[in-house]
């Protein structure tokens, strides 16, 4: 896969209108959104977009009726952001923007009704439990035996994960989910390599990008780490056999498809050691853009800087067919 094939031919910047780079917002991974929407605003304008920055936790939405905005490019992530709720507002207010509508975009950030749908359409993903208690949490471990990850159904950035391994860690690591939402996913644990890869529609076609390997010191992919060390490598080209990276392509868009995603999202997989067998761990419908992120790194890797890059994302911005 080529640049060129990735690359809308027709888009030409200064066709694209007044732009909102919708970032920061009040979720918890605020921090990591302010650092994507910088970084694309800065692109964008260095392709001759008019774009500005706009941050929703600052002002209301509807006042980019009155700044004359043609289009929104979403940097947000998490809640209140990510999870459809700014999508529909936008819907309401006859804006296009960037990424998947509502119900995608609501049902992603919920990993456990994720799980359920790609579960349903037989897409592998960690066997798991949805719990409400540390009591059920520990019954959770018996059921689906140790190590086991529990996290908050509906956050990002590994907030609130922990990885349980025996009963006496039920309560801490149910505590330290449910802070964050009361939806708490006990998932089992897979013990391999950590690949994630994104997926772009290009001339209404959902493509994968070159998959990610990701080496984390001990295995720990967490917060401090996805955004504050140099200690992770980031391998792309993956170096994992064409098969096995054709496989992992094939799995993500049809993960993204199913969902109903619209526009570009990545999705987190598992590749277990015993087999080799994927598993889905969740998809992002609005994605890390930072310079350093992954989504801007993989497309590299085909050739798109991170400025078409934004560029191609903007250009995709579109509202519910429905709704038009
Ligand atoms: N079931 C699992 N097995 C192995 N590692 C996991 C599992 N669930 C989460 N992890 C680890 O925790 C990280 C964050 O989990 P993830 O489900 O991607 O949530 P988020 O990125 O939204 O916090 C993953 O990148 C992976 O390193
Ligand atoms: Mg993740």
């Amino acid at each position: 896969m080529s640049a060129s094939t990735l690359m809308a031919p027709t888009v030409q910047p200064q066709a694209l209108g007044k732009v909102a780079v919708l970032f920061g917002g009040s979720s918890a991974e605020r921090e990591v959104s302010l650092m994507s929407g910088s970084g694309v605003l800065q692109a964008l304008q260095s392709q001759g977009v008019r774009a500005f920055a706009f941050d929703p936790a600052e002002r209301p939405l509807q006042e980019l009726l009155a700044e004359g905005v043609d289009r929104c490019f979403i940097a947000l992530h998490g809640r209140g952001g990510e999870d459809g709720t700014v999508q529909g507002a936008l819907e309401l207010l006859k804006i296009p923007y960037t990424g998947s509508g509502v119900m995608a975009s609501s049902i992603a950030m919920d990993k456990v009704m994720t799980k359920r749908i790609w579960r349903f359409e037989g897409l592998p993903t960690p066997d798991w439990r949805l719990v409400d208690s540390a009591e059920a949490c520990e019954q959770a471990l018996v059921a689906l035996g140790a190590p086991m990850i529990v996290k908050p159904a509906r956050e990002g950035s590994s907030i609130g994960l922990t990885k349980v391994m025996d009963a006496s860690q039920c309560a801490q690591a149910y505590a330290a989910a449910a802070q964050h939402d009361p939806e708490v996913l006990c998932e089992q644990f897979i013990e391999g390599e950590e690949t994630t890869c994104p997926v772009l529609v290009v001339d209404g076609r959902a493509q994968a990008l070159p998959v990610i390997r990701i080496q984390a010191p001990d295995g720990k992919y967490d917060y401090q780490n996805k955004y504050f060390t140099d200690e992770v490598r980031y391998l792309c080209p993956s170096g994992l056999e064409a098969d096995e990276e054709a496989e992992i392509q094939r799995l993500v868009v049809r993960a993204f498809k199913t969902l109903g995603c619209r526009g570009w999202a990545r999705a987190d997989v598992m590749i277990r050691h015993s087999d080799r067998q994927p598993f889905l761990l969740e998809i992002n419908t609005a994605p890390g853009m930072t310079g350093h992120s992954l989504v801007p790194m993989s497309a590299k890797a085909t050739g798109l800087s991170y400025e078409q890059l934004c560029v191609q994302l903007l250009a995709s911005a579109s509202l519910d067919t429905l709704q038009r």
